[in-house]
């Protein structure tokens, strides 16, 4: 078995008093965790969970130091699972990259067989990341709704925290499969892209902060994807329609819920719960199939993307945590293919 490189670049954070840094530095490839599969990461992503892993949350850090990174896609090193070969193009999402286990904000992972998917026809490497987990939970997001029968034909959806990559990703394959889309944002100046993302109607954040403590609010919407949480999501339930559903994700605005049980008794409303890091693997790689085949955004290649190198993550991370972050920005690492 090929050695493998004695340092790797990659971004450490570690605890200064009660707070945490993070810096560019090099690793001992020996200080990597023990893993099946050793993969050259080629891309990887800024999720809202990677800018709460600098953090050091609690609820994602398990300890310091850490490498942060939840999304690789990347070429396999070396393995020792007879599934993977050395070349092969694979991705790496959830689990529990990047929290428990050191992420792909470094040149080199190593990770359990099991949380690797083979790159699916129809995607590179760079596209895989421009979705990520961002695009993966955008597409369960969709999936709950189908489940549900939310069809086309049931009226205006709502996606809340639409200039985000969960929000911006939803509303684009929301789209595609023929729904209207209502995007809430705090961004009116992103309102054009949000357009062409496929959204028919903006509105601002304050269209869905309901603060009374009305039961239900008149009912306008066949359904919605939220990724923000607490008030929007309280609001959007209240103003679902008979039968609609909403697909909950997120909790930038808020991770309590008050509300009473009333548009679930009266107008059969759902709360569909999302949670992508331990979807199961048969559906994880299905998930990717169709991400990569019929419900792949057009123009996947340019689709909201920010690139940037590992030393601009800190940056970025800063964006992401003030709320000002918008679409996907992925992280170009050293080991990406020249052509892709
Ligand atoms: N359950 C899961 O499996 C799963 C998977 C991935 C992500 N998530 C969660 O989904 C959420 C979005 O993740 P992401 O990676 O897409 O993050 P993101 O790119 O930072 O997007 C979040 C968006 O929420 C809006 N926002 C920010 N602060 C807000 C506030 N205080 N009140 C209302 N809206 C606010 C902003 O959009 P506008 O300016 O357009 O309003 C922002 O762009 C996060 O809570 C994340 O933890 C969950």
């Amino acid at each position: 078995m090929d050695a493998l490189p004695p340092r790797i670049q990659g971004l450490v954070v570690t605890s200064e008093g009660d707070r945490t840094r993070m810096q560019l530095q090099e690793i001992p490839s020996e200080q990597l965790p023990p893993g099946d599969v050793v993969i050259r990461v080629a891309y990887s992503s800024i999720n809202y969970k990677d800018a709460l892993a600098t953090q050091g949350h609690p609820g994602i850090v398990k300890r310091l130091p850490h490498v942060p990174g939840i999304d690789a896609a990347g070429i396999v090193e070396r393995s020792q699972d007879a599934r993977y070969r050395p070349g092969d193009q694979v991705i790496v999402t959830g689990y529990d990259l990047g929290q428990g286990r050191w992420g792909a904000w470094a040149e080199l992972i190593s990770v359990p067989a099991d949380w690797i998917v083979p790159l699916p026809s129809g995607l590179d490497l760079r596209e895989a990341m421009i979705l990520g987990t961002a695009g993966f939970t955008a597409a369960q997001c969709v999936l709950a709704l189908q489940r549900n029968e939310v069809t086309p034909g049931d009226g205006r959806l709502v996606v809340t925290g639409a200039t985000g990559g969960v929000g911006s990703l939803s509303v684009r394959i929301l789209a595609q499969l023929g729904y209207e889309v209502a995007a809430v944002t705090g961004k009116a100046h992103l309102a054009d892209r949000l357009r062409s993302a496929g959204a028919v109607e903006i509105l601002d954040r304050e269209a869905v902060a309901d603060a009374s403590d009305r039961p239900m609010l008149s009912a306008r919407w066949a359904g919605g994807v939220d990724c923000v949480g607490g008030r929007p999501l309280m609001t959007l339930l209240r103003s679902t329609k008979y039968g609609g559903a909403v697909a909950a994700c997120g909790l930038v605005a808020g991770a309590e819920l008050h509300m009473t049980v009333y548009p679930f008794l009266l107008r059969g409303v759902s709360l569909c719960g999302v949670a992508s890091a331990d979807c199961p693997y048969a559906r994880r790689v299905k998930i990717w199939q169709l991400l990569a085949g019929e419900w792949k955004p057009r123009d996947l290649a340019d689709f909201w993307v920010t690139e940037i190198g590992l030393e601009q993550v800190p940056t970025y991370v800063d964006r992401m945590l003030q709320g000002k972050a918008d679409g996907r920005i992925i992280v170009r690492l050293p080991g990406a293919p020249a052509a892709s």
